[in-house]
């Protein structure tokens, strides 16, 4: 199975110009899973509610949904994408999961970071996982990384790899993701963005960029550098994350002493 990220500077609040960007750049791209960053369309930094608002897009309805699908079924991949969502008065820091038949789930995101608490309601879908056929897909967005229960709640629905667009800003996901695949046996795609934005007389935001697609035994394959643009497709064996087996006597999942940890 081929899986990889795109890791890019999305303009704030130039959807279509976005979209068209991301279009262009994966013209040429074979891979089975492809995963974009988090907001990846509107961009990050909002500066009023009525902003966010204006920005957000129904799913499947929007701009940015369609055009995923359109782009899924054109390359024969499936993409994982970030978009701020519009579901009546609620918004929601969102991740969809497209294939080339359409669209497969929405996930939105549980632990909002800083400002996003102003504009986003936190999200009440849970941590979904989805068979795509070569991998069952589990979806996450960025500071969930924080809270180990994210990817292990994926890894307990039976996640084999982990979609994880992101907008990170602090430096120490990078790493952690490393301890996050290895602690729960899973594949990790995170897919960041990179540039700064500074809006609204507001404190400078700088993304640290460093994509990475991590093993079940905490080995990155590929990361992409802080500061530069890259695609990056690389080629796991999803069954790998399927063996929870430690040792002889040690089994990941089947180990765990729940009883203890409340
Ligand atoms: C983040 O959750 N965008 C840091």
């Amino acid at each position: 199975m081929k899986v990889g990220y795109f890791q890019f500077n999305p303009v704030f609040g130039e959807v279509k110009r976005n979209l068209d960007y991301v279009g262009e750049r994966l013209a040429g791209a074979e891979c089975d899973l492809l995963v974009l960053p988090e907001l990846f369309t509107t961009g990050y930094q909002f500066v009023s509610a009525d902003e966010a608002r204006a920005l957000a897009e129904e799913i499947p309805g929007g701009p940015t949904t369609s055009r995923l699908i359109r782009l899924a079924a054109d390359r024969r991949m499936h993409l994982v994408a970030g978009l701020a969502e519009r579901a009546g008065d609620r918004l929601y820091n969102s991740a969809v999961l497209v294939g080339p038949k359409g669209l497969i789930g929405v996930y939105r995101k549980t632990h909002l970071f800083f400002e996003e608490t102003l504009f986003f309601a936190p999200g009440d879908t849970g941590f979904p996982v989805y068979d795509i056929g070569p991998a069952r897909v589990g979806l996450m967005v960025c500071f969930d990384w924080y809270y180990p229960e994210s990817a292990r709640t994926l890894a307990l629905k039976g996640a084999d790899v982990i979609a994880h667009p992101s907008n990170l800003v602090l430096p120490n996901c990078p790493d952690s993701m490393v301890t996050r695949c290895l602690e729960n046996r899973v594949f990790a795609v995170t897919c960041n963005r990179i540039g700064s934005e500074e809006r609204g007389g507001k404190k400078k935001l700088a993304y640290i960029g460093n994509s990475e697609v991590v093993t079940p035994k905490g080995e990155i394959i590929t990361r992409a550098k802080a500061d530069q643009e890259e695609l990056a497709i690389v080629e796991i064996d999803p069954k790998e994350a399927r063996n929870k087996k430690l040792t002889p006597y040690n089994d990941l999942l089947a180990g765990r002493r729940p009883e203890f940890y409340s």
